[in-house]
């Protein structure tokens, strides 16, 4: 294929150094090939052009530099939507620096671009094994960042374990996803969190799109592309039915799946059964099912006692933050040394005769084995957390160390600018109403 000259062309001269080369005119970096960087370009500025809303904050920023001089140290899921967000703060004067939030999420080619074409610091190799990982989140935290943010808060949790010296240096955080939201509020419940943390996840123009929408998608993405299989009438498990869960049910069901919803909390258990699916158990399910992805953000969701009752050629797929909602350690007990990769991506695990399927490691699927989220929606994702960034730029010294939700101002304008983007009016209610809506008075 051939290949557009997208890079500057100071970049094409040094975008085939080594890999690990701190070379003189970019910045320090460890990603796997900066040859790379061209197919990176033109993937990001693909994404750039579903991202209307996080455009206008870029030229805001550009205009206004309300980052100036703001060192902000990231840990996100290397993807050219994160590249975008990189490219706005830069904009908006941050000195930022990147490292991966999985192992298995980075596009290798947007982090070579990050570094070639848009002298970002990063830190990310697909498939870096654990102590790479935790090299690269430590390469981040040497940049002595002022601001945190963070993809299920492993930053945040690596600076108050193991550095607590730089803590007083942190000005603030922000968080994009459920569990690091749930680790934070942990920490703030114990008096540990050190400073104050926007939770991007909680503004409802994050996760009622993001979780819902983008993670439904992505996922049935992840599942097609790691495994080919036909969904229409596949039994399809749905362990959760959050925001994420909510999602991957809806779209399996528009794939032609019957899908069935475990659950351990009665309202969404009953918010599924009246969304017309299916509710069972863990150990139902698994008798009954065919494919199973988990989006709990718990801990051994599916073990022993369902993968005894699995059927030859299940699979399954965790969608939730971490990989640890299969049992993958017992599975591979279970199958002794009958483990083999099947396909790209997919583990075959033989447990009394009957093959059991993973896909990716039991990572994050629609990340792990497709792109992620659309970009259309990390458009508000991401906007939330560049507006959170100039939130606590401007206001830390008035906040105190605790979990903050997106103030509503920001969250609403998010959705203002998604419409205005979408060419979408929206009714102004008459003065009429407003009075109406503000009063106690009238009634029947
Ligand atoms: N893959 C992605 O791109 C992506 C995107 C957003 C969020 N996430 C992650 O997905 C996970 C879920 O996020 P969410 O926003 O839906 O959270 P949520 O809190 O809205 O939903 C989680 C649901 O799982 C249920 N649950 C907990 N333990 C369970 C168990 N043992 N069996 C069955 N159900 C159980 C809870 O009752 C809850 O209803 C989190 O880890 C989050 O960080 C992933």
């Amino acid at each position: 294929m051939t290949q557009t000259p997208v890079l500057s062309p100071q970049m094409q001269q040094t975008s085939g150094d080594a890999a690990n080369g701190q070379t003189a005119s970019l910045p320090p970096h460890d990603v796997i090939d900066l040859g790379l960087a061209a197919e990176g370009v033109r993937r990001i500025e693909w994404a750039e052009r579903e991202m209307p809303v996080l455009r206008l904050i870029r030229e805001r920023f550009e205009r206004e530099r309300p980052l100036d001089g703001l060192r902000i140290g990231a840990c996100l899921h290397v993807t050219t939507e994160t590249a975008n967000l990189m490219r706005t703060l830069k904009a908006g004067g941050a000195e930022v620096s990147l490292c991966a939030s999985n192992p298995l999420s980075t596009k290798d080619d947007v982090a070579a671009a990050l570094v070639a074409e848009y002298g970002i610091s990063t830190f990310a190799r697909r498939g870096e094994d654990r102590d790479t990982y935790y090299r690269h989140l430590n390469s981040v935290a040497d940049t002595q960042p002022q601001v945190t943010m963070d993809d299920g808060c492993d930053l945040v949790s690596l600076l108050h374990q193991e550095r607590p010296q730089q803590l007083e240096q942190i000005l603030a955080g922000t968080e994009e996803t459920t569990t690091g939201v749930i680790r934070l509020k942990a920490m703030a419940a114990d008096g540990a969190l050190a400073f104050p943390v926007v939770a991007v996840n909680e503004a409802r123009t994050k996760h009622l799109f993001d979780n819902r929408y983008g993670t439904g998608q992505s996922t049935v993405d992840g599942i097609l592309r790691a495994t080919n299989v036909l969904l229409a009438g596949r039994k399809v498990v749905i362990a959760g039915y959050g925001w994420v869960g909510r999602g991957i049910a809806s779209r399996f069901r528009g794939m032609g799946s019957h899908v069935a919803i475990t659950e351990v909390e009665p309202i969404p258990a009953i918010e599924a059964l009246m969304d017309g699916f299916v509710v069972m158990t863990g150990l139902e399910a698994a008798a009954w099912g065919d494919v199973f992805i988990t989006a709990t953000g718990n801990l051994n969701v599916f073990r022993r006692e369902h993968f005894e009752k699995m059927r030859d050629g299940a699979i399954m797929a965790n969608s939730g933050h971490f990989d640890d909602e299969i049992d993958l350690k017992t599975l591979r007990e279970m199958a002794g040394g009958q483990v083999r990769e099947v396909r790209r991506d997919v583990e075959e695990f033989v447990v009394e005769g009957r093959r059991l399927h993973v896909v990716a490691e039991g990572r994050l699927v629609n990340l792990a084995t497709a792109e992620g989220h659309p970009a259309a929606v990390m458009d508000m994702s991401f906007a939330n957390q560049a507006l959170s960034a100039e939130h606590v730029a401007r206001n830390h010294d008035t906040l105190a160390n605790q979990v903050y939700v997106v103030p509503e101002d920001i969250d609403r304008e998010v959705a203002r600018l998604k419409l205005v983007a979408l060419g979408v009016d929206i009714d102004t209610m008459t003065p009429e109403q407003v009075a109406y809506v503000a009063s106690w008075q009238s009634g029947t």
